[in-house]
């Protein structure tokens, strides 16, 4: 029993310590130089509340803690990538590695987001709940043709955290995003 709570105690405060945007962010030069530069200029990082949203809110199952494991088990797979392919290269390098691979990253969490009908934006993100009187018309028509079918949210807001990307097989035209705020 004693050897089961220590390895409980033990996962819980990995996973703790692992969703954290602090650890996402800034432990890996391919991760603080790339992705982690736009997001701190996204509205999901700073706002007129001041309300953060950290990276694993989007990218990591939010209460579920069998999903979350699966997440964390395929994250420790790209731990491969950080020492096969980043390590030992400079900044500059980091940044081209990691471009050259980008859009490879980009359409897997882009089909993560399908498969779940974007479940992460969904726990914050309720179209039941949004006021849409209060949205200008052309948002409003958008949003209300989303909430009959549920739709994907990523569906139209792609590249909203980071720097935009055009996915070949795009249903509409993106909206616009607040990438590049300040
Ligand atoms: C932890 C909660 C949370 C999660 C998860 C989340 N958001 Fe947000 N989102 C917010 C908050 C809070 C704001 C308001 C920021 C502001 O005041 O402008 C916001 C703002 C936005 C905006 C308007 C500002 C902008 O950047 O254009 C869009 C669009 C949006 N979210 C879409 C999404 C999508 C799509 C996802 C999933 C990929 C998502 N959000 C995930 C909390 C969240
Ligand atoms: C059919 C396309 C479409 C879908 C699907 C969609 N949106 Fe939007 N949304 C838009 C457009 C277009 C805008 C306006 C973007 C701009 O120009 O600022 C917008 C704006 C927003 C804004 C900012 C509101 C404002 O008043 O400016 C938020 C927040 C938002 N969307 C959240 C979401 C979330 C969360 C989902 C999924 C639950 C979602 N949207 C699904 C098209 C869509
Ligand atoms: C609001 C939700 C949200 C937040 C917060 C967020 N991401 Fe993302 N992330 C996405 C989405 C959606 C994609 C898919 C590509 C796109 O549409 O930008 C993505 C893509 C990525 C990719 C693949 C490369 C790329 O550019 O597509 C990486 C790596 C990544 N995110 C890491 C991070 C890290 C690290 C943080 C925190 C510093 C973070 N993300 C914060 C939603 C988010």
């Amino acid at each position: 029993m004693l050897i089961g709570i220590g390895l409980a105690t033990g996962y819980a405060t990995l996973v703790d310590y692992t969703n954290t945007l602090g650890f996402c962010a800034h432990t890996c030069h391919e991760m603080e130089s790339t992705v982690y530069q736009e997001y701190s200029h996204s509205k999901h990082f700073k706002n007129e509340q001041g309300v953060v949203v950290g990276c694993p809110q989007c990218h990591v199952p939010h209460d579920a803690w069998a999903l979350t494991m699966g997440r964390k088990v395929v994250a420790s797979f790209e731990l491969w990538a950080h020492f096969t392919v980043f390590a030992g290269a400079g900044q500059d390098e980091i940044k081209e590695r990691f471009e050259a691979r980008r859009m490879a990253l980009a359409k897997r969490v882009w089909a993560g987001f399908k498969e779940t009908n974007a479940r992460e934006c969904k726990a914050c993100h309720k179209y039941s709940n949004m006021v849409l009187a209060d949205q200008r018309p052309s948002v409003r028509a958008q949003h209300t043709d989303a909430m009959k079918t549920d739709e994907n949210c990523l569906d139209c807001h792609k590249g909203l955290t980071h720097k935009t990307m055009t996915d070949p097989a795009e249903q509409h035209a993106p909206a616009a995003n607040s990438f590049d705020i300040q």
